[in-house]
C-alpha cells in the first residue's frame, strides 16, 4: 500500500488562488523548435534540458511540491531509431550531469514508466539517483520515461488482482490509486502542455480527472519563468469544483475561512 496520507484532488477543494501543490506538464515541440531555425530536431531536445532546468528552479521558488514530467511516451517508440537512440543518450547524459545538483537542492528524483525495455545502463543510472534522492523532501521531480496512462491503470489493475484475498468482489479507488506508480503524490492540481496540441497523448489518464488543463502554443524549449506564471495565473483565476455548485463552494470555503479566524 501507499504510504500516502492525500485526499484524493476530487474530495479536497484548494482555495481558489492557491499555488498548485503539484504540475503535471507535456513538454511538446522540440521538433517544431529545431525545424524553425532549420536545424535538426534532436538540436529541439537538447534545448529542451535548459528548460527543465529553469523549470525546476522556478516551480521550487514558486512553492510549488511536486513537478511530473513527460519526457517519452510508451508510443514514441514510433519514432526513427535515431532519434530515440539521440533521447535515451540525453537522458542518461543529463541526469549523470544534474543529479549532484538535484540532490545538494534536496529535490527527491524518482522515474515512472516501463523501465523494462531501457538499457541496462540507463536503468541503473536511474536507480542510483532515486536511491541517492530518497531522503530529500523539499521536492519532488518525477520523470515520465516509456510512461502511458494506460499500462499504468493495467500494472495497478493487476496488481490489485493478484494482492486480493480469493472470494473478495469489490475493487476500490482507493486500492487501485495506491498501485499506480505516483501513489506517492497527490493528484496534479494544474497540467501544462506546450507545442500548441490540446491531447493527453496517454499521460497520467487516471490522476487528470480532476486537473485543471492549460495549453500554450509556446514551444518546450521557449517555454520559461514568464509561460509558468501564466499557466500558473491561469489556474489560480479559476474555481475548482469537483461536481459542487459555485454556491456550495463558497459557502464551504467561507466557513472555513471564519473557523481559521475564530
Ligand atoms: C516533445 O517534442 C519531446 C518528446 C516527445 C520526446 P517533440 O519531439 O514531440 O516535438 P514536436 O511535437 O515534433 O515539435
Ligand atoms: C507527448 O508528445 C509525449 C511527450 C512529450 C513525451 P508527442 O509529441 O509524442 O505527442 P503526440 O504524438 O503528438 O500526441
Ligand atoms: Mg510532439
Amino acid at each position: 500500500m501507499a504510504d500516502s496520507g492525500f485526499t484524493s484532488s476530487t474530495q479536497a477543494v484548494p482555495a481558489v488562488g492557491a499555488v498548485p501543490r503539484h504540475i503535471a506538464i507535456i513538454m511538446d515541440g522540440n521538433g517544431r523548435w529545431a525545424k524553425k531555425r532549420f536545424m535538426p530536431r534532436v538540436a529541439g531536445h537538447s534545448r529542451g534540458v535548459d528548460s527543465v532546468r529553469a523549470t525546476i528552479r522556478s516551480c521550487m521558488e514558486r512553492g510549488v511540491e511536486y513537478l511530473t514530467l513527460f519526457a517519452f511516451s510508451s508510443e514514441n517508440w514510433r519514432r526513427p531509431a535515431d532519434e530515440v537512440s539521440f533521447l535515451m543518450q540525453l537522458f542518461i547524459k543529463s541526469l549523470q550531469k544534474e543529479v549532484a545538483r538535484l540532490h545538494q537542492n534536496g529535490i527527491r528524483f524518482r522515474v515512472i514508466g516501463d523501465l523494462s525495455r531501457f538499457d541496462a545502463g540507463l536503468v541503473e543510472v536511474i536507480k542510483a539517483a532515486e536511491v541517492l534522492t530518497a531522503g530529500n523532501t523539499r521536492f519532488n521531480l518525477t520523470i515520465a520515461a516509456n510512461y502511458g496512462g494506460r499500462w499504468d491503470i493495467l500494472q495497478a489493475v493487476s496488481r490489485v488482482i493478484a494482492s486480493r484475498p480469493p472470494g473478495s468482489s469489490e475493487v476500490t479507488e482507493a486500492a487501485l490509486a495506491a498501485e499506480l506508480s505516483m501513489n506517492f503524490a497527490p493528484e496534479p492540481d494544474l497540467f501544462i502542455r506546450t507545442g500548441g496540441e490540446q491531447r493527453i497523448s496517454n499521460f497520467l489518464l487516471w490522476q487528470l480527472a480532476y486537473t485543471e488543463l492549460h495549453f500554450t502554443d509556446t514551444l518546450w524549449p521557449d517555454f520559461d519563468s514568464k509561460a509558468l506564471d501564466l499557466a500558473i495565473a491561469s489556474y489560480q483565476g479559476r474555481e475548482r469544483r469537483f461536481g459542487r455548485t459555485s454556491d456550495q463552494v463558497s459557502s464551504a470555503a467561507g466557513a472555513a475561512n471564519a473557523e481559521r479566524h475564530a
